[in-house]
Protein backbone atom coordinates (compact mmCIF):
# COMPACT_ATOMS: atom_id res chain seq x y z
CA UNK A 1 0.00 0.00 0.00
CA UNK A 2 1.24 3.33 -1.00
CA UNK A 3 -0.11 6.11 1.39
CA UNK A 4 0.86 10.04 0.77
CA UNK A 5 1.06 11.96 3.96
CA UNK A 6 0.06 15.19 4.20
CA UNK A 7 0.66 15.88 8.34
CA UNK A 8 -0.07 19.74 7.14
CA UNK A 9 -0.30 22.69 10.08
CA UNK A 10 -0.06 23.28 13.40
CA UNK A 11 -0.98 20.20 15.76
CA UNK A 12 -1.19 18.41 12.26
CA UNK A 13 2.12 16.80 12.32
CA UNK A 14 2.23 15.21 16.13
CA UNK A 15 -0.71 13.43 15.92
CA UNK A 16 -0.26 11.98 12.00
CA UNK A 17 3.23 10.62 13.99
CA UNK A 18 1.15 8.48 16.45
CA UNK A 19 -1.72 7.43 13.91
CA UNK A 20 1.66 6.23 11.64
CA UNK A 21 2.90 4.88 14.92
CA UNK A 22 -0.13 2.73 15.58
CA UNK A 23 0.25 1.72 11.31
CA UNK A 24 3.47 0.28 11.98
CA UNK A 25 2.37 -1.85 14.48
CA UNK A 26 -0.56 -2.99 12.86
CA UNK A 27 1.34 -4.13 9.57
CA UNK A 28 3.62 -5.81 11.65
CA UNK A 29 0.96 -7.67 13.29
CA UNK A 30 -0.70 -8.82 10.43
CA UNK A 31 2.29 -9.11 7.96
CA UNK A 32 1.59 -6.57 5.34
CA UNK A 33 4.01 -4.00 3.86
CA UNK A 34 3.40 -0.56 3.26
CA UNK A 35 5.36 2.76 1.42
CA UNK A 36 5.06 6.42 2.85
CA UNK A 37 5.99 9.20 1.03
CA UNK A 38 5.57 12.79 3.07
CA UNK A 39 4.50 15.84 1.53
CA UNK A 40 4.77 19.19 2.61
CA UNK A 41 1.49 21.31 1.36
CA UNK A 42 -0.16 23.47 4.06
CA UNK A 43 0.49 27.03 5.62
CA UNK A 44 4.31 27.72 5.77
CA UNK A 45 4.84 25.99 2.45
CA UNK A 46 1.59 28.62 1.42
CA UNK A 47 4.14 31.33 3.03
CA UNK A 48 7.33 30.56 1.51
CA UNK A 49 6.07 29.89 -2.30
CA UNK A 50 2.67 31.33 -2.45
CA UNK A 51 1.21 28.33 -3.71
CA UNK A 52 -0.92 26.30 -1.81
CA UNK A 53 -1.15 22.99 -4.26
CA UNK A 54 -0.95 23.23 -8.14
CA UNK A 55 -3.40 21.03 -10.45
CA UNK A 56 -0.18 18.61 -11.56
CA UNK A 57 0.25 17.84 -7.69
CA UNK A 58 -2.86 17.30 -7.11
CA UNK A 59 -3.22 14.92 -10.06
CA UNK A 60 -0.48 13.47 -9.06
CA UNK A 61 -1.33 12.38 -5.90
CA UNK A 62 -3.64 10.00 -7.98
CA UNK A 63 -1.24 7.51 -7.76
CA UNK A 64 -1.44 6.69 -3.77
CA UNK A 65 -3.73 3.81 -2.41
CA UNK A 66 -5.31 6.78 0.20
CA UNK A 67 -4.05 10.22 1.52
CA UNK A 68 -3.64 10.41 5.17
CA UNK A 69 -3.92 14.21 6.30
CA UNK A 70 -3.50 15.80 9.23
CA UNK A 71 -4.22 19.24 9.67
CA UNK A 72 -4.98 22.34 7.89
CA UNK A 73 -4.88 26.16 9.28
CA UNK A 74 -2.36 28.91 9.98
CA UNK A 75 -2.39 31.46 11.85
CA UNK A 76 -0.67 34.01 9.28
CA UNK A 77 -2.90 32.63 6.53
CA UNK A 78 -6.39 34.30 5.85
CA UNK A 79 -9.26 31.73 6.37
CA UNK A 80 -10.14 30.43 3.14
CA UNK A 81 -7.05 30.12 1.44
CA UNK A 82 -5.80 26.74 2.69
CA UNK A 83 -9.39 25.36 3.29
CA UNK A 84 -10.64 26.25 -0.70
CA UNK A 85 -7.24 25.98 -2.06
CA UNK A 86 -5.85 22.21 -0.61
CA UNK A 87 -8.83 20.71 1.37
CA UNK A 88 -11.64 21.08 -1.02
CA UNK A 89 -9.80 21.63 -4.04
CA UNK A 90 -8.66 17.35 -3.31
CA UNK A 91 -12.01 16.64 -2.62
CA UNK A 92 -13.04 17.71 -5.61
CA UNK A 93 -10.52 17.10 -7.88
CA UNK A 94 -9.97 13.77 -6.92
CA UNK A 95 -13.94 13.51 -7.00
CA UNK A 96 -14.02 12.41 -3.31
CA UNK A 97 -17.63 12.32 -4.01
CA UNK A 98 -18.52 10.60 0.18
CA UNK A 99 -17.43 12.45 3.21
CA UNK A 100 -17.85 9.58 5.64
CA UNK A 101 -18.34 10.22 9.30
CA UNK A 102 -19.07 7.58 11.66
CA UNK A 103 -20.53 8.89 14.86
CA UNK A 104 -19.80 6.57 18.08
CA UNK A 105 -19.25 7.42 21.15
CA UNK A 106 -16.49 5.11 22.36
CA UNK A 107 -16.00 3.24 26.35
CA UNK A 108 -14.19 5.69 28.90
CA UNK A 109 -15.62 9.02 26.54
CA UNK A 110 -17.33 11.96 28.70
CA UNK A 111 -20.56 12.50 26.30
CA UNK A 112 -21.87 15.69 27.25
CA UNK A 113 -25.52 14.09 26.74
CA UNK A 114 -27.33 13.36 29.98
CA UNK A 115 -27.96 9.70 30.17
CA UNK A 116 -26.55 8.78 26.87
CA UNK A 117 -23.63 6.08 26.73
CA UNK A 118 -21.80 3.69 23.90
CA UNK A 119 -24.64 1.64 23.13
CA UNK A 120 -27.23 4.83 22.07
CA UNK A 121 -24.22 6.39 19.74
CA UNK A 122 -23.47 4.21 17.16
CA UNK A 123 -24.32 5.61 13.62
CA UNK A 124 -22.34 6.48 10.59
CA UNK A 125 -23.22 9.85 8.40
CA UNK A 126 -22.69 9.82 4.61
CA UNK A 127 -22.16 13.37 3.35
CA UNK A 128 -21.91 14.16 -0.18
CA UNK A 129 -18.86 16.38 -0.55
CA UNK A 130 -19.34 17.63 -4.23
CA UNK A 131 -22.00 19.55 -4.89
CA UNK A 132 -24.51 21.57 -3.30
CA UNK A 133 -23.46 25.52 -2.00
CA UNK A 134 -20.10 23.98 -1.77
CA UNK A 135 -19.99 24.15 -6.10
CA UNK A 136 -18.83 27.74 -5.61
CA UNK A 137 -21.80 29.03 -7.95
CA UNK A 138 -22.53 32.22 -7.96
CA UNK A 139 -21.23 35.80 -7.31
CA UNK A 140 -21.41 39.10 -7.22
CA UNK A 141 -23.52 41.90 -8.88
CA UNK A 142 -22.40 45.81 -8.10
CA UNK A 143 -19.75 44.47 -5.51
CA UNK A 144 -18.49 46.94 -3.09
CA UNK A 145 -21.84 49.47 -3.84
CA UNK A 146 -24.99 49.78 -1.47
CA UNK A 147 -26.60 47.75 -4.42
CA UNK A 148 -24.51 45.01 -3.97
CA UNK A 149 -26.13 41.49 -5.07
CA UNK A 150 -24.27 38.21 -3.64
CA UNK A 151 -25.77 34.94 -4.68
CA UNK A 152 -24.83 31.97 -4.03
CA UNK A 153 -26.01 28.69 -5.62
CA UNK A 154 -27.11 25.36 -4.32
CA UNK A 155 -26.80 22.49 -7.48
CA UNK A 156 -28.28 19.21 -7.09
CA UNK A 157 -27.98 17.06 -9.37
CA UNK A 158 -29.33 13.65 -10.03
CA UNK A 159 -25.99 11.71 -10.72
CA UNK A 160 -24.30 13.27 -8.02
CA UNK A 161 -27.29 12.47 -6.02
CA UNK A 162 -27.86 8.97 -6.49
CA UNK A 163 -24.11 8.13 -6.49
CA UNK A 164 -23.77 9.37 -3.25
CA UNK A 165 -27.05 7.34 -1.84
CA UNK A 166 -25.75 4.09 -4.02
CA UNK A 167 -22.65 4.04 -1.48
CA UNK A 168 -25.27 4.94 1.38
CA UNK A 169 -27.50 2.03 0.71
CA UNK A 170 -24.57 -0.39 0.53
CA UNK A 171 -23.34 0.51 3.68
CA UNK A 172 -26.35 0.13 5.50
CA UNK A 173 -26.39 -2.97 4.09
CA UNK A 174 -23.08 -3.62 5.28
CA UNK A 175 -24.27 -2.71 8.43
CA UNK A 176 -27.37 -4.86 8.86
CA UNK A 177 -24.99 -7.69 7.97
CA UNK A 178 -22.93 -6.63 11.09
CA UNK A 179 -26.21 -7.22 13.27
CA UNK A 180 -27.08 -3.56 13.37
CA UNK A 181 -30.46 -1.84 12.41
CA UNK A 182 -29.39 -1.11 8.45
CA UNK A 183 -31.63 1.66 8.55
CA UNK A 184 -30.55 4.78 6.34
CA UNK A 185 -32.61 8.23 7.20
CA UNK A 186 -32.14 10.81 4.86
CA UNK A 187 -31.64 14.50 6.09
CA UNK A 188 -33.06 17.44 3.84
CA UNK A 189 -35.70 20.50 4.07
CA UNK A 190 -38.52 19.52 1.49
CA UNK A 191 -40.41 21.68 3.18
CA UNK A 192 -38.36 24.56 2.30
CA UNK A 193 -35.99 23.75 -0.49
CA UNK A 194 -38.81 22.55 -2.75
CA UNK A 195 -36.32 21.99 -5.70
CA UNK A 196 -33.21 20.76 -4.52
CA UNK A 197 -34.86 18.79 -1.27
CA UNK A 198 -36.83 17.37 -3.61
CA UNK A 199 -34.63 15.64 -6.32
CA UNK A 200 -33.01 13.88 -3.02
CA UNK A 201 -36.15 12.54 -1.96
CA UNK A 202 -37.45 11.07 -5.18
CA UNK A 203 -33.55 9.70 -6.07
CA UNK A 204 -33.54 8.24 -1.98
CA UNK A 205 -36.96 6.44 -2.75
CA UNK A 206 -36.90 5.37 -6.13
CA UNK A 207 -33.51 4.01 -5.37
CA UNK A 208 -34.05 2.31 -1.98
CA UNK A 209 -37.52 1.09 -3.96
CA UNK A 210 -35.79 -0.69 -7.07
CA UNK A 211 -32.42 -1.68 -5.96
CA UNK A 212 -32.63 -1.88 -2.19
CA UNK A 213 -35.93 -3.00 -0.63
CA UNK A 214 -34.26 -4.68 2.48
CA UNK A 215 -33.14 -1.61 3.88
CA UNK A 216 -35.53 0.60 6.00
CA UNK A 217 -35.82 4.33 4.82
CA UNK A 218 -36.42 7.52 6.52
CA UNK A 219 -36.50 10.84 6.62
CA UNK A 220 -35.80 13.64 8.78
CA UNK A 221 -35.66 17.95 8.26
CA UNK A 222 -32.25 18.89 8.85
CA UNK A 223 -33.68 21.06 11.95
CA UNK A 224 -35.82 18.51 12.97
CA UNK A 225 -31.91 16.20 12.82
CA UNK A 226 -30.29 18.76 15.19
CA UNK A 227 -33.27 18.01 17.81
CA UNK A 228 -32.90 14.54 17.80
CA UNK A 229 -29.09 13.39 17.65
CA UNK A 230 -29.03 15.04 20.86
CA UNK A 231 -32.47 13.18 22.25
CA UNK A 232 -32.65 10.65 21.05
CA UNK A 233 -29.18 9.61 19.21
CA UNK A 234 -29.89 5.80 19.23
CA UNK A 235 -32.59 6.38 16.43
CA UNK A 236 -29.86 6.19 14.19
CA UNK A 237 -27.59 4.01 11.88
CA UNK A 238 -26.88 5.31 8.60
CA UNK A 239 -28.19 8.87 7.66
CA UNK A 240 -27.21 10.33 4.14
CA UNK A 241 -27.30 13.78 3.14
CA UNK A 242 -26.15 16.77 1.32
CA UNK A 243 -22.79 19.06 1.68
CA UNK A 244 -23.93 22.13 3.50
CA UNK A 245 -26.46 20.62 5.92
CA UNK A 246 -24.28 17.75 6.23
CA UNK A 247 -21.01 19.55 7.11
CA UNK A 248 -23.37 21.26 10.09
CA UNK A 249 -25.38 18.16 11.25
CA UNK A 250 -21.70 16.88 11.57
CA UNK A 251 -20.01 19.01 14.11
CA UNK A 252 -23.11 18.48 15.97
CA UNK A 253 -22.66 14.23 15.65
CA UNK A 254 -18.92 15.17 16.65
CA UNK A 255 -19.78 16.38 19.66
CA UNK A 256 -22.18 14.26 21.10
CA UNK A 257 -19.09 11.31 20.27
CA UNK A 258 -16.75 13.57 22.62
CA UNK A 259 -15.52 15.81 20.82
CA UNK A 260 -12.72 16.70 17.69
CA UNK A 261 -10.35 14.86 19.83
CA UNK A 262 -11.45 11.26 18.95
CA UNK A 263 -13.37 12.14 15.08
CA UNK A 264 -12.30 11.25 12.31
CA UNK A 265 -13.86 11.66 9.00
CA UNK A 266 -13.13 10.05 5.58
CA UNK A 267 -12.97 11.65 1.85
CA UNK A 268 -14.02 8.15 -0.60
CA UNK A 269 -13.77 7.95 -3.87
CA UNK A 270 -15.06 4.33 -4.42
CA UNK A 271 -15.06 4.48 -7.96
CA UNK A 272 -12.65 1.66 -9.34
CA UNK A 273 -8.44 3.66 -9.59
CA UNK A 274 -10.33 6.44 -7.20
CA UNK A 275 -8.27 7.72 -3.91
CA UNK A 276 -9.43 8.49 -0.72
CA UNK A 277 -8.10 10.77 2.18
CA UNK A 278 -8.58 10.23 5.77
CA UNK A 279 -8.30 13.02 8.29
CA UNK A 280 -9.55 14.14 12.12
CA UNK A 281 -11.81 16.53 12.22
CA UNK A 282 -9.72 19.12 15.10
CA UNK A 283 -7.97 21.35 13.35
CA UNK A 284 -4.56 22.91 13.49
CA UNK A 285 -5.17 24.13 17.04
CA UNK A 286 -1.89 25.99 16.75
CA UNK A 287 -1.52 27.50 20.06
CA UNK A 288 -1.47 23.78 21.24
CA UNK A 289 1.80 23.19 18.69
CA UNK A 290 5.25 21.19 19.60
CA UNK A 291 3.43 20.71 23.60
CA UNK A 292 3.06 17.28 23.04
CA UNK A 293 -0.90 17.80 24.44
CA UNK A 294 -2.99 17.49 21.65
CA UNK A 295 -5.63 13.60 21.90
CA UNK A 296 -4.10 11.77 19.10
CA UNK A 297 -6.94 9.61 18.83
CA UNK A 298 -9.26 10.92 16.05
CA UNK A 299 -6.12 10.55 14.14
CA UNK A 300 -5.72 7.26 15.12
CA UNK A 301 -9.29 6.77 14.31
CA UNK A 302 -8.76 8.08 10.83
CA UNK A 303 -5.95 5.54 10.16
CA UNK A 304 -8.33 3.01 11.23
CA UNK A 305 -11.03 4.41 8.81
CA UNK A 306 -8.05 4.37 6.35
CA UNK A 307 -7.18 0.72 6.44
CA UNK A 308 -10.83 -0.37 6.81
CA UNK A 309 -12.27 1.66 3.61
CA UNK A 310 -9.25 0.62 1.56
CA UNK A 311 -9.40 -2.73 2.64
CA UNK A 312 -13.28 -2.82 1.58
CA UNK A 313 -12.93 -1.12 -1.52
CA UNK A 314 -9.64 -3.11 -2.94
CA UNK A 315 -11.54 -6.01 -1.41
CA UNK A 316 -8.88 -6.97 1.15
CA UNK A 317 -9.91 -8.86 4.08
CA UNK A 318 -6.54 -8.19 5.76
CA UNK A 319 -6.78 -4.37 5.76
CA UNK A 320 -10.44 -4.44 6.58
CA UNK A 321 -9.03 -6.90 9.79
CA UNK A 322 -6.51 -4.31 10.22
CA UNK A 323 -8.40 -1.23 10.95
CA UNK A 324 -11.33 -2.99 13.21
CA UNK A 325 -8.02 -3.69 15.42
CA UNK A 326 -7.53 -0.61 15.36
CA UNK A 327 -10.27 0.41 16.35
CA UNK A 328 -10.46 -1.99 19.09
CA UNK A 329 -7.52 -1.23 20.41
CA UNK A 330 -8.89 2.93 20.40
CA UNK A 331 -11.49 1.31 22.53
CA UNK A 332 -9.24 -0.30 25.02
CA UNK A 333 -7.34 2.96 25.32
CA UNK A 334 -9.82 5.34 25.91
CA UNK A 335 -11.30 4.05 29.33
CA UNK A 336 -7.86 4.71 30.50
CA UNK A 337 -7.57 8.06 29.48
CA UNK A 338 -8.45 10.73 31.91
CA UNK A 339 -10.98 12.88 29.63
CA UNK A 340 -10.33 13.73 26.09
CA UNK A 341 -9.38 17.18 25.75
CA UNK A 342 -5.87 18.62 25.03
CA UNK A 343 -3.83 19.05 28.10
CA UNK A 344 -6.09 16.97 29.97
CA UNK A 345 -5.87 13.29 29.09
CA UNK A 346 -3.56 12.70 31.69
CA UNK A 347 -0.92 11.48 29.17
CA UNK A 348 1.11 12.88 26.01
CA UNK A 349 0.38 12.77 22.42
CA UNK A 350 3.12 10.17 22.26
CA UNK A 351 1.99 7.89 25.54
CA UNK A 352 -1.72 7.79 24.03
CA UNK A 353 0.12 6.70 20.37
CA UNK A 354 2.21 4.06 22.81
CA UNK A 355 -0.98 3.18 24.79
CA UNK A 356 -2.82 2.27 21.47
CA UNK A 357 0.11 0.18 20.01
CA UNK A 358 -0.23 -1.83 23.44
CA UNK A 359 -3.44 -2.55 23.11
CA UNK A 360 -2.75 -4.24 19.52
C1 LIG B 1 -15.29 19.77 7.23
C2 LIG B 1 -14.78 21.19 7.34
C3 LIG B 1 -14.58 21.76 5.93
C4 LIG B 1 -15.93 21.77 5.24
C5 LIG B 1 -13.93 23.17 5.91
C6 LIG B 1 -12.61 23.20 6.65
C7 LIG B 1 -13.75 23.69 4.50
O1 LIG B 1 -15.65 21.96 8.10
O2 LIG B 1 -14.54 18.90 6.72
O3 LIG B 1 -16.40 19.49 7.66
O4 LIG B 1 -16.67 22.76 5.32
O5 LIG B 1 -16.25 20.78 4.59
MG1 LIG C 1 -17.27 20.85 8.90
Amino acid sequence: MNIAVIPGDGTGPEVVAEGLKVLKEIARLEGFSYDLETLDYGGDRYLRTGQVISDEEVQALRRYDAIYLGAIGHPDVKPGILEKGLLLKIRFDLDQYVNLRPVKLFPGVDCPLKDKGPEHIDFVVVRENTEDLYSGAGGFLRKGTPQEVATQEMIATRFGADRCLRYAFQLAQRRRAQGKPGQLTLVGKTNVLTYASDLWFRAFNEMGAREFPDVKRDYNHVDAVCMWFVKNPEFYDAVVVPNMFGDIITDLAAMIQGGLGVAAGGNINPDPGGVSMFEPMGGSAPKYTGQNVINPIAAISAMSMLLTVTGELKNDDRLVRAGRRVEQAIMLTCPKMESQNAGRMGYTTEQVGELVCEAL
